[in-house]
């Protein structure tokens, strides 16, 4: 059995009539740049979050440097974020002039470890990006309690977050501005690059929106750059938007049923969701000693996995010149040689999801012989093929 990593075809299929619809208005209308169907998304996924302002942009990574310049980041200023996130959210803060300061994150959760902000913090720090990563929220309330106690704002990346709840509370919702990707992989992913920003601070969305489009149409007030979504990009994500309780509802579910079968395999942590916050599974992360043997293995099945990420940001060769060490970061660099990510969309069924999880029961049955019976139930699937 082949099992894709992502299947967007499949999604397609599944409101094929709604997108090829939406792409028919946008052509007929020749509404390419900006107009009716940007600002119809800007004001739903305002409406949807319950913020008042939704700045498009034309992708995840612009939206954050935006967000840094409309926070007004000076040269030098000191930004700390998180150690194992995608490279968006540091090369951002150097592109707009700062300087990265990473932190490490919790072993279990995978997000920025709350302690090693305050531990972090100088004369020079003005703000923290706290990364929603995988779909579980960060421990929202004390990065707010630090930011507040030492006047700093907050961007939440929540590129990979889309309906993550932190208390009950959309994520995104809680810092000064908070940065969104439509990636077409993310849970709510257009058919090409696309991005924004959510704020509830006006003043901040109009800024942002006037440097977005080369400082002003007709009458620059600034240098901008030009970081617009397209229509078509936007029609698809209105489309779609209708789709993404019920796809985030599925995911859940692919995510327990891993949970589930997983549970009885040894050597396979599943991946743990702290109290109080609610996990959109853009990711599902499992952690294991055997990773690349486990990797190497599911290839051969036909099941496609990836690493997200390698390593972690600071043990890039873009961060060299930060001369990072290991014990800078013990937890993210324990997790960059045990984390894997599996398969997980909302199409994939249940006779997919049960061959994944057998694939690896069987492998750990021929690596580790003693633990034979547990591995014989879980992988009942290749004991009858092979
Ligand atoms: C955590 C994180 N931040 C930012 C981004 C940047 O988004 P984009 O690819 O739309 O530029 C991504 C995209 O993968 C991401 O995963």
């Amino acid at each position: 059995m082949k099992i894709p990593f992502v299947d967007l075809h499949a999604q397609y299929l599944s409101i094929k009539d709604e997108i090829d619809k939406a792409i028919a208005e946008v052509i007929a209308e020749s509404a390419y740049i900006r107009g009716p169907h940007v600002d119809a998304f800007e004001d739903a996924w305002a409406k949807t979050l319950g913020v008042k302002r939704c700045v498009s942009c034309a992708n995840g990574t612009d939206a954050i440097y935006i967000a840094l310049r409309g926070l007004g980041l000076k040269h030098g200023d000191e930004v700390i974020t998180s150690a194992h996130s995608w490279i968006s959210t540091s090369e951002t803060i150097t592109q707009a002039g700062g300087r990265i300061v990473f932190c490490d994150t919790d072993e279990e959760t995978f997000t920025i470890d709350p302690e090693d902000i305050q531990r972090k913090i100088t004369p020079a720090t003005v703000g923290i990006i706290p990364v929603h990563l995988y779909g579980q929220p960060a421990d929202v309330d004390p990065i707010m309690a630090i930011a507040k106690r030492h006047n700093l704002w907050v961007i939440e990346d929540c590129a990979q977050a889309h309906l993550a709840r932190y208390k009950g509370q959309y994520v995104g919702t809680f810092g000064d501005a908070a940065t969104f990707s439509f990636y077409p992989g993310k849970n709510l992913g257009a058919y090409g690059d696309a991005g924004c920003i959510v704020t509830n601070d006006n003043r901040l969305a109009d800024w942002m929106s006037t440097f977005a489009r080369h400082g002003g149409k007709g009458d620059h007030i600034m240098e901008g750059v030009n970081s617009r979504m397209d229509g078509l990009q936007a029609a698809i994500l209105n489309a779609k938007l209708s789709h993404l309780h019920t796809w985030t509802e599925a995911r859940c579910r692919v995510a327990a049923h891993y949970d589930n079968l997983l549970e009885k395999v040894g050597d396979v942590i599943t991946p743990e969701v702290s109290a109080g916050r609610d996990h959109v599974y853009n990711l599902y992360v499992i952690r294991t000693e055997n990773r690349d043997v486990l990797k190497e293995y599911l290839e051969e099945a036909g099941i496609s996995t990836v690493l997200s990420y390698p390593k972690a940001l600071p043990f890039y060769p873009a961060y060299a010149y930060l001369g990072h060490s290991p014990e800078d970061f013990p937890a993210a660099y324990f997790n960059q040689a045990r984390i894997l990510s599996l398969p997980i969309y909302p199409e994939i069924n249940d006779e997919m999801i049960h061959y994944v999880a057998e694939c690896i029961g069987s492998l750990f049955l021929e690596e580790t012989p003693g633990m034979g019976r547990q591995a014989e139930k879980v992988a009942p699937y290749l004991w009858s093929t092979s």
